[in-house]
């Protein structure tokens, strides 16, 4: 638990947006809204999405406008199935049925290619179009109810926070990015993944894995029975003869190391400086911006002496279960008028690749207001 915030920490202001409980109502409601070519929040098993009509190019236009998000960047189309993904992909080759199978409804975006039609608001232009489909029932209901109306059933949604920041996993948390410039937030919930889907392009002729996410890369190696590749060219799951090659100290490369390749761009960030520490140099660091007169907050696996400057978390010790807290936790610390955050790195296991590449990406974004 988070220990009471001193009341002279200052938190953020906002305007609050209308969050809807699901009911018949909001639902229909919902589907009107985006028949009009409005947006609507909707909670997903990830993160809430920000979705609009994936066949309206002004619907889809409005998404970048209130994300602030550059338009030449994709965004992902929801859909109530496979039958509706073969509207919006040109081809579903066999691996993506495969997949489809044994991953939909779930957590698993496919980078396909584009079928004629698909707006070029909603490819950012490019020859391929990603395509999920959710599991969360009020995702799944409101894909329906949208359909039901008379609409596409298939929502254009990006997390929905403002550009760069930290994906939002509750309805507070999106209310709190957007106030009352977005008409309905239907509320679901906190989001039980916590972390986008993982992404999957079979557009190349081979399966590349372009973000990790709480489906890792060697269930789908497993379950494709081919080579999941990163973008660089390397393997994303070390073959079994590698695994020899531990580093006892357990520095560089171990054989559960998390693959994410290439620098990490920003995102998911903190407003707030945020380090990432290695376990044996947290107490050291944290105790030295502590008497610089920092207020920190910590998050780590390693408990630390109380300090009335220092907000502490226990950090879980199961990837998932981290994941799931991820975006709430740094939320918290980010409202809490503090001048540095601290997260113990996290384990170099396979298990922790998809909160390792978030985390990465936080600390290059945070610190800028
Ligand atoms: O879990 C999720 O995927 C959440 C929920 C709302 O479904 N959505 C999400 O959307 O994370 P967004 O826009 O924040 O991230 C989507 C990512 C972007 O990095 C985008 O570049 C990539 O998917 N993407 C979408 N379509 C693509 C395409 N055709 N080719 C390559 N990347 C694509
Ligand atoms: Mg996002």
């Amino acid at each position: 638990m988070l220990q009471a915030l001193p009341s002279a920490w200052p938190s953020r202001k906002t305007e609050v947006a209308r969050i809807e409980a699901v009911s018949p109502q909001s639902l229909q409601r919902a589907a009107e809204l985006l028949k009009a070519g409005e947006l609507v929040a909707f909670p997903t098993e990830t993160v809430y999405g920000l979705g609009a009509d994936a066949a309206s190019p002004d619907a889809v236009a409005r998404i970048f406008a209130a994300k602030g998000r550059p338009s030449n960047h994709p965004v992902i189309v929801h859909v109530r199935g496979k039958d509706d993904a073969a509207r919006w992909a040109a081809d579903l080759p066999p691996a993506a049925h495969v997949l489809m199978d044994r991953f939909w409804p779930g957590p698993l975006t496919l980078i396909l290619p584009r079928a004629a039609g698909v707006p070029d608001a909603v490819t950012g232009g490019q020859d391929t179009v990603g395509i999920r489909c959710p599991s969360h029932p009020v995702a799944q209901a409101l894909l329906q109810a949208f359909a039901d109306a008379g609409g596409s059933g298939a929502l254009a949604a990006p997390s929905a926070n403002r550009f760069g920041r930290i994906s939002p996993t509750t309805a507070q948390h999106v209310a709190s990015e957007f106030g009352d410039r977005l008409p309905l937030v239907l509320d679901g919930g906190a989001c039980q993944v916590g972390i986008e889907s993982t992404i999957l392009d079979l557009s190349r002729g081979k399966a590349v894995l372009l973000r990790p996410g709480h489906v890792g890369a060697a269930e789908l190696q497993d379950v494709l029975g081919e080579t999941i590749w990163l973008p660089d060219g390397c393997p994303a799951v070390l073959p079994v003869d590698a695994r020899h090659e531990v580093s006892p100290d357990g520095q560089g490369v171990t054989p559960d190391t998390p693959r994410v390749s290439g620098a990490l761009a920003a995102h998911y960030a903190p407003r707030t400086p945020m380090t990432l520490v290695p376990p044996g140099l947290l107490a050291s660091q944290v105790q030295a911006a502590l008497q610089g007169g920092a207020k920190v907050g910590v998050w780590s696996r390693e408990t630390l002496p109380e300090h009335p400057g220092m907000l502490w978390r226990a950090a879980p010790d199961d990837a998932a279960v981290f994941a799931h807290m991820l975006y709430a936790t740094l939320r918290e610390f980010d409202a809490a008028g503090l001048d540095h955050i601290f997260v113990q790195e996290p384990p170099r296991e396979a298990d922790w690749a998809a909160v390792s590449d978030r985390l990465g990406r936080a600390v290059t974004g945070s610190g800028k207001a």
